[in-house]
């Protein structure tokens, strides 16, 4: 985490903490284990609340090309900030939510999608909105990558259930303020071993 990047996400996050949810960017253990299965190989990456980017960097260090990149942000600042750090990506100023009518890619197309969210601020009709926008824009085999602070995923079973989806636990960053535990998300059905 850069000590820069503090003062901004403080300043939003004060503005607006349940959009924000935290009041520091994730940290390099999180940021490593939201990443760890995504390679140069995964195609296109759609990053869902990337903040100041600290995601975004580490895909970038795992081989994911900037112009491979597409950062759906709804916060301006944070917008404006990825626009400077990444300019090969595709900044999409916009509510996560909206995505199914939004047409940001082909359908199947994306590799991953690898989520800062704050999930668990939101009503759960929001965040059924954003899972149902997000995974017909996934190729068969590709995850959904998700943290959360809680002590479960923050995608209920019931609504994991209704949409055909399974969450499985990748592992914990300890090193994190404050630790966050990294859910893979795919759809049910046979999938590919993941490294
Ligand atoms: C907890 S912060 C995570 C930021 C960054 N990924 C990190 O881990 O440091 C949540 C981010 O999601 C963004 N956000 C919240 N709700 C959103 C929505 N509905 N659509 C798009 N971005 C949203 C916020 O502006 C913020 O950048």
């Amino acid at each position: 985490m850069s000590a820069t990047d503090i003062v901004p996400f403080l300043r939003a996050w004060v503005a607006n903490p349940l959009q924000v949810a935290a009041i520091a960017p994730s940290g390099n253990a999180l940021a490593e284990l939201m990443t760890r299965d995504i390679s140069a190989t995964t195609g296109p990456v759609l990053e869902l609340g990337p903040g100041t980017g600290v995601f975004t960097r580490a895909l970038v260090g795992r081989g994911v090309r900037e112009s491979n990149l597409i950062l759906v942000e709804s916060g301006a600042r944070f917008a404006g900030m990825l626009e400077v750090r990444f300019p090969e990506s595709r900044v999409l100023r916009m509510d996560a939510a909206r995505l199914a009518r939004a047409h940001v890619c082909r359908r199947g197309e994306l590799g991953a999608v690898v989520s800062g969210l704050p999930l668990l601020s939101m009503p759960p009709r929001k965040v059924m909105a954003i899972l149902a926008g997000v995974f017909p824009y996934l190729r068969s085999d590709g995850a959904m990558y998700q943290f959360t602070y809680g002590p479960r995923c923050p995608v209920s079973r019931r609504m994991l259930d209704r949409l055909g989806l399974r969450a499985q636990r990748m592992g914990t960053a300890l090193m994190n303020m404050p630790p966050a535990t990294v859910y893979r998300i795919t759809r049910r059905g046979p999938q590919p071993m993941h490294r």
